[in-house]
């Protein structure tokens, strides 16, 4: 193992010092007004991401659960709904719902490709009185980009339909805006473009989503959004939060405010150029996805090469933590990933590590 361990995982992602700083301070205590201030200046800043002048919700928990109170805090027994999945994280939504005893409509796409918006609008068409549609701004299994501002569009002029965006991996990292585009509910986790150790989810909670809450009959303790909406006016959560979390999270939005999201979107968009010209030079190999999204690329290793053990021997013998892919991709692809504090240098670490333990390797 080398001194220096570098990430280039698609969650979690390498930490800031000022946030690494932030999370080792004495710890405060959560009914105080030092961490209420904290507090509000995580859901301000977090609004500033999301792009919303709705509530944000802060949660103690990884983005599965922040997906969870999403279906559990919108929808009630019999509710009708649609999930799009463009690979892993479409279909734990839909393990969410059949967990809850919903049946929802489910709209598969093939991995490595987008949600086509003509299919949902049919969908929305065959399916009346949907109550919401859910799909991900970036599924981080195939490195896709879903097309979330036409997607909602669909909905609204198809539909009553709540609009529901698992943005774990693309916030931050893709535009997205919550507000513009129309979106009811977006969930998303600490641990990837906003930079902090994983530990946090948040929801962006619409007007419209709202009401859909005030009906909601699905069980619910944990993560009831209108106990947390009800803490938040008193600048505290309705539980112990993540207090350490809370800090850095608290550090990393001051660097994401200082950058500004449109800067920060376009780091993003240079990290993805850099990252796939290199590996277009220095393997030449195919990528994965027919619709990538900034936040990693994923490629395509020869039959023949074990992936698996390609990748656990560049972490043993050079510290550098590279993704495998996930269900039947295990061993078939890598996952670079470049997002959040993720730097050209460490991604020029990556694609050598690679480079040396694959050129020459027929494809
Ligand atoms: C798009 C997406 N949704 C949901 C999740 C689940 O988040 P967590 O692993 O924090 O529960 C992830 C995690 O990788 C993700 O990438």
């Amino acid at each position: 193992m080398t001194a220096k361990n570098i990430m280039l995982t698609p969650g979690p992602t390498p930490l800031p010092p000022s946030v690494l700083e932030a999370m080792s301070r004495p710890l405060i205590h959560h009914r105080t007004a030092e961490f209420g201030r904290m507090f509000v200046s995580v859901i301000e800043d977090m609004q500033f991401v999301y792009r919303t002048k709705g509530t944000v919700l802060m949660m103690t928990t990884s983005g599965t659960g922040a997906m969870e109170s999403a279906v559990i805090n919108l929808l009630s027994p019999g509710d009708l709904t649609i999930v799009c999945t463009t690979g892993a994280f479409g279909d734990r939504f839909v393990n969410i719902h059949k967990a809850f005893g919903l049946k929802p409509v489910v709209l598969p796409f093939e991995w490595g490709t987008a949600i086509n918006p003509e299919t949902l609008r049919a969908a929305l068409k065959e399916n009346k009185g949907v109550k919401a549609v859910f799909m991900q701004h970036t599924d981080t299994s195939t490195g896709v980009l879903n097309d979330i501002k036409t997607l909602s569009k669909i909905v609204h002029e198809e539909s009553d339909a709540l609009v529901v965006v698992d943005s774990v991996s693309g916030l931050a990292c893709e535009p997205l805006e919550t507000d513009a585009w129309g979106l009811d509910c977006v969930v998303t986790g600490s641990q990837k473009g906003l930079m902090n150790a994983p530990g946090l989810g948040f929801a962006a909670v619409s007007e419209k989503a709202w009401k859909a809450v005030e009906v909601s009959k699905l069980p619910k303790f944990n993560f009831d959004y209108k106990l947390i909406r009800k803490s938040l006016a008193d600048k505290e959560t309705p539980w112990t939060p993540a207090i350490s979390i809370v800090a850095g999270q608290a550090a990393a939005l001051k660097m994401l405010r200082a950058e500004g999201m449109e800067a920060c979107w376009k780091r993003h968009d240079d990290l993805a150029a850099h990252a796939r010209k290199l590996l277009t030079e220095k393997l030449g190999l195919p990528f994965y996805s027919k619709n990538p999204a900034n936040i990693l690329t994923g490629v395509v290793l020869p039959a023949g090469v074990d992936g698996t053990k390609l990748l656990s021997d560049i972490l043993k013998e050079e510290g550098i933590s590279i993704a495998g892919g996930q269900l039947h991709l295990k061993g078939k692809i890598f996952r670079l990933a470049h997002m959040g504090y993720i730097s050209k240098s460490d991604i020029d670490a990556g694609v050598d590590a690679l480079a040396k333990r694959l050129v020459g390797v027929k494809a």
